[in-house]
């Protein structure tokens, strides 16, 4: 069984005890009040657009130090070129879905996109440089569904967004680029499956569920804060 089997059945696992916690529900099934759902995919893209930086950087770093035992890194630094501009994106969505100018402009972590950035900086700085293609894996194919999700949520709110567009498609073609160069890594240099799986689990400590629990709680709030009467 080539080992991206794995990888995809582990993240199919992950994506859906995603899907059977009660985040996954009231963001996705239990509202269809269009004001919630532009607040809490509005708080989903300013997340991305913080730690989204410090995923990018922290895999560069990884795909640097892998060179030295793999050089076949092209299709890797293609793919994670293709990833750079996207908290941009996602900032440019949180500001198109009425986010504030200032909060973008401080583009702080909160302590959700904060764990996220811990474990990328450190799989792809430290340990085994092909830890960064775990957490990238779960990364990417939950992607797929979440963001189809989310496109469908905003279309019923009469939104659109760049970023969530794009990657309900692009990420089904990174996923088969990722199954195909970890299988050659792997055959390669089988001491990188463990590697890979490490990455992996550490990542699926802090995402989907924590960081989008936290978008949602966030939005919550924000909204409460929003139909308070004024004084
Ligand atoms: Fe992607």
């Amino acid at each position: 069984m080539p080992f991206s089997t794995e990888l995809k059945s582990r993240s199919k696992q992950v994506l859906r005890e995603f899907q059977a916690s009660d985040t996954f529900q009231g963001i996705f099934h239990s509202r269809t009040d269009p004001e919630f759902i532009r607040v809490v995919i509005r708080r989903v893209l300013f997340e991305v657009a913080t730690y989204g930086p410090f995923i990018t950087s922290a895999s560069f770093t990884a795909i640097g130090r892998l060179c030295h035992q793999w050089p076949r890194v092209e299709a890797l630094a293609m793919h994670l070129s293709e990833e750079a501009r996207h908290p941009q994106l996602a900032m440019d969505g949180f500001l198109l879905l009425g986010g504030d100018h200032d909060e973008a402009a401080e583009c702080k972590l909160s302590p959700a996109a904060f764990a996220v950035a811990a474990v990328c900086e450190q799989c792809g700085r430290s340990g085994h440089p092909a830890g960064y293609l775990g957490f990238m894996y779960l990364m990417e194919f939950t992607t797929i569904t979440l963001a189809t999700q989310a496109r469908k949520l905003l279309a019923s709110a009469n939104l659109q967004i760049l970023h969530v567009d794009m990657h309900s498609k692009v990420d089904i073609e990174h996923v088969a680029l990722l199954d195909t160069e970890i299988n050659a890594l792997v055959e390669s240099l089988p001491e990188t499956r463990s590697a890979i799986l490490d990455g992996f689990d550490r990542f699926a400590a802090v995402y989907p569920l924590p960081l989008w629990k936290f978008a949602y709680e966030t939005a919550r709030g924000e909204l409460e804060c929003q139909r308070q009467p004024t004084a």
